[in-house]
């Protein structure tokens, strides 16, 4: 099924939460900016629950983005034969796994920002990809805004990446930078879910899982290694090492939630934990919800990415970014 140049591209969106909504949100205010690039339409957005208000989407409908009847919780009724690109922004790796399958296998683009499938199963996912012929892109699944997957995707080959540093999730920064301004644990995670950097269930964010996704996803793309393949050490965020943060601030210093995978011996090696930084340190300037990546090769020595890794509009540019880049046009 391919689409004419001057066609609308045709999107499914499967989720319309903090995500889905922000990248309504910015589909809206393109159509009324009438930006340049592919016209857009949105065909389909999958819910989980259809009677709760959608503020973002009734401005998508209002603008003639999206029709009055876009909306659906039917799982079976999202992929139509009328669609160009899935985006998936559920989450999960169980009804998200079966639309991306669907999808891929159908010849449908895909782009999602769901690391934990990606982590699980990228590299089976980009396979089908390839036997479908079409495309699978993750931006947003790897660090928000920051354009990591981009550009490590594209220039890994050959460059002789050695190592991939970083503070991959944005809520266990944002929450340990608060700890060390004196606050409890539990009013931090507070208020990093209140702002919507966390996940729906926080503790993968504090326990390192999701930073632990994201370094399985930049494994694979840097080093070739199966995303499920790459074995991790790793130690979150708990009241033990938040008093510790607490501790090392009083003295000038900082805590930060270090992921690193490096060739040591031949062997693939990859921690996360957190890690005492000098106060001065480029790792300790890394506030708030933002993300820092730092890439080592050969060729190129340190190449750094820094920016805002958590939060609906963050992660939603990021996979605005996937779905034009992919149109061709
Ligand atoms: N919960 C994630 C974070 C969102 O805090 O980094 C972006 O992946």
């Amino acid at each position: 099924m391919s689409r004419a140049p001057s066609a609308p591209l045709r999107i499914a969106l499967a989720g319309c939460g903090h995500v889905g909504g922000s990248l309504l949100d910015l589909l809206t205010q393109r159509r009324l900016a009438a930006a340049p690039g592919p016209d857009v339409q949105v065909q389909r957005v999958l819910v989980r629950h259809a009677a709760l208000a959608r503020p973002a989407l009734e401005r998508a409908v209002h603008a003639g983005l999206a029709a009055t009847t876009a909306l659906t919780a039917d799982v079976g009724a999202l992929l139509d034969d009328d669609i160009d690109v899935l985006v998936e922004v559920i989450g999960g790796t169980t009804t998200a796994r079966t639309l991306v399958e669907t999808a891929l296998a159908r010849g449908v683009r895909v782009v999602t920002a769901n690391k934990a499938l990606l982590g699980e199963r990228g590299a089976a996912l980009q396979a089908l990809a390839a036997i479908g012929n079409t495309r699978l892109d993750f931006e947003g699944a790897v660090c928000g805004a920051v354009p990591v997957v981009r550009c490590v995707r594209a220039g890994a080959a050959g460059v002789g990446i050695t190592r991939v540093s970083g503070i991959l999730n944005g809520t266990s920064n944002y929450v340990l930078e608060r700890v060390a301004r004196g606050e409890s644990l539990a009013e931090a995670v507070a208020a990093a879910q209140q702002l919507g950097y966390a996940e729906a269930d926080p503790t993968r964010d504090l326990n390192g899982q999701d930073a632990e996704d994201k370094l399985r996803i930049l494994a694979w793309l840097a080093f070739g290694v199966p995303p499920d393949s790459l074995s991790v050490t790793r130690r979150g965020i708990d009241a033990e090492s938040a008093a510790w943060a607490a501790r090392v601030a009083a003295e000038g210093d900082r805590v930060k939630l270090l992921a690193t995978v490096a060739r040591e011996e031949g062997a693939l090696v990859a921690r996360i934990l957190p890690t005492r930084v000098h106060g001065t340190d480029p790792w300790a300037q890394v506030a708030g919800p933002r993300n820092r990546i730092v890439v080592e090769s050969d060729s190129a020595g340190a190449l750094v990415f820094e920016g805002a890794g958590a939060g609906g509009l963050a992660t939603a540019g990021a996979v605005l970014s996937d779905v034009l880049a992919g149109a061709g046009g």
